[in-house]
């Protein structure tokens, strides 16, 4: 995404802007200006996750932020054919593959990329082959890196939300002990060739641990960012998450 390698991205999911906007059906708010506001305050990128439910990004707001927004797009994704079909079509820069489940609020774990390499070693190989640079959404659990390697997948995204539970839960030695992980996998997957970038459940709070592990090169955030901004403005939202990140590293 930026021609600097010790800058520590930030990809703005713009995901919860298209709730709003189906709470009501119609096409306010909309996301692809969610998207260009991200842009002038200083995002990397955009990450837009297309459910199976198409509960909050639908097909056209896919087809336009491929159209209209100079950043690159993160396309998160599940491995499903009917989803890979629409990344092949638009040829985002990015495709990040999550678990998905219907019935869950937001992506609850990470990919079980380890048990699932038969299914999903293909469906990476026709995702790379097109130029697309897929991620996996995994728990930091090495086993889960080593089959990223194994499938040929360049790059990781650390699922931090059980970070953030055990943090918000006051449970201070848990919480270390999940950050150690986190610290460790990343570690371990940029020392196995992969690019390591993290997300889910940051805020200001909790951003600045995560934002200083050397290794990671990304975090993805979106809920946080866009709930602050019904307060402050998008714009102000993601300077401030911008300024945390900098200044840990
Ligand atoms: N990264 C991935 C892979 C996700 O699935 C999500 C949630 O959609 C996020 C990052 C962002 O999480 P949050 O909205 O909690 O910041």
């Amino acid at each position: 995404m930026s021609a600097d390698p010790a800058k520590l991205r930030l990809g703005v999911n713009i995901d919860h802007v298209a709730t709003i906007r189906n709470a009501r059906g119609g096409d306010l708010p909309d996301p692809v200006r969610a998207a260009h506001l991200a842009e002038a305050a200083g995002a990397d990128g955009i990450t837009a996750h297309l459910r199976e439910d198409r509960r909050h990004i639908r097909d056209a707001d896919i087809e336009r932020l491929m159209a209209e927004i100079a950043l690159p797009l993160n396309l998160e994704m599940a491995a499903t054919d009917e989803m890979v079909e629409i990344a092949l079509r638009h040829g985002p820069h990015a495709a990040c593959i999550v678990p998905e489940r219907r019935a869950e609020r937001t992506t609850e774990g990470g990919l079980d990329a380890a048990g699932g390499q038969s299914r999903l070693a293909p469906l990476i190989g026709r995702l790379v082959e097109r130029g697309i640079r897929v991620s996996l959404f995994v728990e930091p659990d090495f086993a889960q890196l080593d089959a990223a390697v194994a499938m040929g997948a360049p790059v990781v995204e650390l699922h931090t939300g059980r970070w953030c539970d055990l943090l918000d839960a006051g449970d201070v030695e848990g919480a270390e002990r999940e950050r150690l992980r986190l610290a460790e996998a990343a570690r371990h997957g940029a020392a196995c060739g992969l690019e390591v970038h993290a997300g889910h459940g940051l805020t200001y709070a909790n951003v600045t641990p995560i934002a200083a592990m050397a290794e990671i090169r990304e975090l993805n955030i979106g809920h946080f960012l866009i709930g602050e901004a019904i307060f402050v403005g998008l714009e102000a939202s993601v300077k401030g998450m911008r300024r945390l990140m900098d200044a840990a590293r």
